[in-house]
């Protein structure tokens, strides 16, 4: 249905003007009385406590704690106007009412990852953070399999406190410890135990969101359609995540760990052939990534060293045969191999050894990575990188000082959960996802590394996935394509909506349109409305060919 007729219009003037009339005869004039007198927020808690202005003490160095990408400390986009650390859920609640009260925009950042900074920084300014830092309780139950978690709390805390619980259940998210709940969960989420159990975004079974207008829903209230939106769609286009719960996994009480590393002159890109190959059809028991650093091997020449690291389910007796078996030319040696606990191999996908005591999973920031600029891209693989490609690619990489790939194998449980199940498209026939990342020390240098990494990507165009070219939203890239004003149109943003998340992008429209009819929850690669407005109140163009209907359920 294309028409649009009086009666919705009707409706979505009321949804969409709530903010203009109570501004109109306010009897507040700024966020901070708001906040403090708003009904929600009558707690023992001063506000002092929980809201910051730019101009507060407290203010830079709360804003720098979850910041994990210079680029985006030293930026000269603005910065938010309030800084607001909610203790309890009528916190968040207030900062929603007040911002759209005072025309705020509002921001949400967990642990604060986001490749383009979007959870702290906006192209339009005035706006707000709402930080969730002191949100992040975590609740397991061994009885019941599951965990609740609070969306302030990070990957590390997580993993911490089911190990301290069981030592036979683990969670299948993402391999650095201080990459944040919310943000991560909302978006996918993969890593060493996804080809066996899925995304951690397929492992949700409940979620706590704030809407709009400040109503908590949990999955009933919220209908499946939002529950769908939140698990890969990212949480920052409908609403604030409070909380999730999600189901724990089972893990074996021995795991094994090995890292084979394979330089171009010993022969890394024959091994590499033969993982494109087979990585994807393994035992799902068994993940095998490959990551490459630039090296300089003896005598002094520059070159690529691949790593081919594993996590297996089990212990080495099994691996080996398998190993053989598939990837004889791997060489792998039962001395490459160890023996340990899935928290341990969590520690050693983080880079830590794995005598480091398990506390260091909750520590906030980390120092491999919280003092670096960074970029990077992704895409998919859907047949084999020839050696032309492959050759070429090495080339590129040699030109940075500080590029990586990683190259992650999809298949398994991957394969087996259809497209349309979650917002995330790239399930079957993916044989691996490739990201670049390249990292630099001066702010100065930016522009250079930026022009790197926009000419690997148009190099690898050839040898990854097309129409669409497809993106991992997680690793987001506003070269993709971007919003530029509240009314982007759903053409518009086909662009990059299609790259994230192909035929999942039409119904995440839809599920938009549905829940935040006046685009609050804007921001630079947020899903658009089916229509769009002008101003604030006059809509002028809706969506030719989309069934504007579901708004009328309002
Ligand atoms: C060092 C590093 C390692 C990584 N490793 C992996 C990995 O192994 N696997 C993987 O899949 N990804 C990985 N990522 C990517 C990571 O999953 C994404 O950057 C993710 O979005 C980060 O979530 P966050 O909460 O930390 O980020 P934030 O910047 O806080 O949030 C990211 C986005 O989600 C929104 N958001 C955050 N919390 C909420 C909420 N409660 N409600 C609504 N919206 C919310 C934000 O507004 C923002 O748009 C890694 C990133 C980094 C920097
Ligand atoms: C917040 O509200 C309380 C109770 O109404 C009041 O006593 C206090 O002074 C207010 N604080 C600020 C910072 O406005
Ligand atoms: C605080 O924010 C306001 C509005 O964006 C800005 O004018 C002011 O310069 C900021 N102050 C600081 C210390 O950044
Ligand atoms: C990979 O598979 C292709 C096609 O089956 C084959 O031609 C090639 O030799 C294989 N490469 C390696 C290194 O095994
Ligand atoms: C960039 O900054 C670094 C240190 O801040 C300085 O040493 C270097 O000369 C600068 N480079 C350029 C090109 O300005
Ligand atoms: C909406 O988009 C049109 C064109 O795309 C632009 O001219 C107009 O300024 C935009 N309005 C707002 C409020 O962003």
């Amino acid at each position: 249905m294309i028409c649009l007729r009086r009666t919705h219009l009707f409706l979505l003037f009321c949804v969409s003007l709530i903010w203009l009339c109570s501004s109109s005869d306010s009897l507040q004039d700024n966020f901070l009385e708001c906040f403090n007198s708003t009904s929600y927020s009558k707690h023992s808690i001063p506000v002092s406590e929980v809201v910051f202005t730019n101009e507060s003490a407290s203010f830079s160095s709360l804003f720098r704690l979850s910041i994990r990408n210079l680029r985006f400390l030293t930026t000269t986009l603005p910065k938010p106007l309030f800084l607001v650390t909610p203790f309890h859920e009528s916190h968040v609640q207030a900062a929603i009412v007040c911002a759209r009260e005072k025309g705020l925009q509002v921001r949400v950042r967990s642990g604060g990852h986001d490749y383009e900074g979007l959870s702290y920084v906006s192209s339009q300014a005035p706006f707000i953070v709402i930080d969730l830092i002191n949100l992040r309780s975590i609740t397991i139950d061994i009885e019941d399999e599951t965990a609740s978690v609070g969306t302030g709390a990070a990957l590390g805390e997580l993993y911490y406190r089911i190990a301290k619980k069981s030592s036979i259940h683990g969670f299948p998210a993402g391999s650095c410890p201080t990459v944040g709940v919310g943000g991560h969960i909302s978006g996918g989420g993969f890593g060493t135990l996804f080809r066996k159990y899925g995304l951690a975004a397929d492992n949700v079974i409940d979620a706590k969101i704030i809407d709009f207008n400040g109503r908590i829903m949990d999955r009933s209230s919220m209908g499946e359609d939002l529950f769908w939106a939140i698990r890969g769609g990212g949480g920052a286009s409908f609403g604030v995540i409070l909380s999730w719960k999600l189901k724990l996994v089972s893990v074996p009480s021995i795991v094994t760990v090995f890292n084979v590393q394979r330089t171009l002159e010993q022969g890394a890109t024959h091994l590499f052939q033969k993982w494109q190959n087979i990585s994807h059809k393994l035992d799902q028991d068994i993940f095998l990534h490959v990551t490459t650093k630039v090296v300089t091997d003896f005598p002094s020449k520059k070159t690529i060293r691949l790593s081919f690291t594993s996590l297996f389910l089990g212990p080495i007796e099994r691996l080996i045969p398998i190993m053989k078996t598939r990837f004889s030319e791997l060489g792998l040696k039962r001395s490459d191999c160890i023996e340990m606990s899935w928290i341990q191999s969590v520690l050693f996908f983080a880079d830590f050894s794995i005598d480091t005591p398990l506390e260091v999973l909750m520590e906030r920031s980390s120092p491999q990575i919280s003092d670096a600029f960074f970029t990077a891209k992704s895409d998919y693989v859907i047949s084999p990188i020839s050696q032309k490609g492959l050759e070429g690619l090495w080339k590129k990489l040699l030109e940075e000082e500080k590029s990586e790939l990683i190259l992650t194998p999809y298949g398994g449980k991957m394969s087996q959960i259809s497209e349309s199940q979650t917002p995330f498209p790239h399930r079957e026939g993916r044989i691996f996802g490739i990201q670049y990342l390249a990292t630099w020390d001066n702010a100065n240098e930016t522009e250079k590394h930026l022009s790197w990494i926009r000419e690997v990507y148009a190099y690898m165009k050839p040898y990854v996935s097309k129409s669409p070219r497809a993106a991992y939203l997680n690793y987001r890239d506003l070269d993709l394509g971007r919003n530029y004003g509240r009314n982007t149109s759903y053409e518009e943003a086909k662009v990059w909506g299609l790259k994230y998340f192909s035929d999942n992008f039409e119904r995440l429209v839809r599920v938009k349109t549905k829940v935040d009819p006046s685009n609050f929850f804007w921001n630079e690669q947020s899903i658009p409305l089916l229509y769009h407005y002008e101003d604030d109140t006059r809509i002028t163009k809706v969506h030719s060919g989309l069934d504007f209907e579901i708004v009328q359920e309002r």
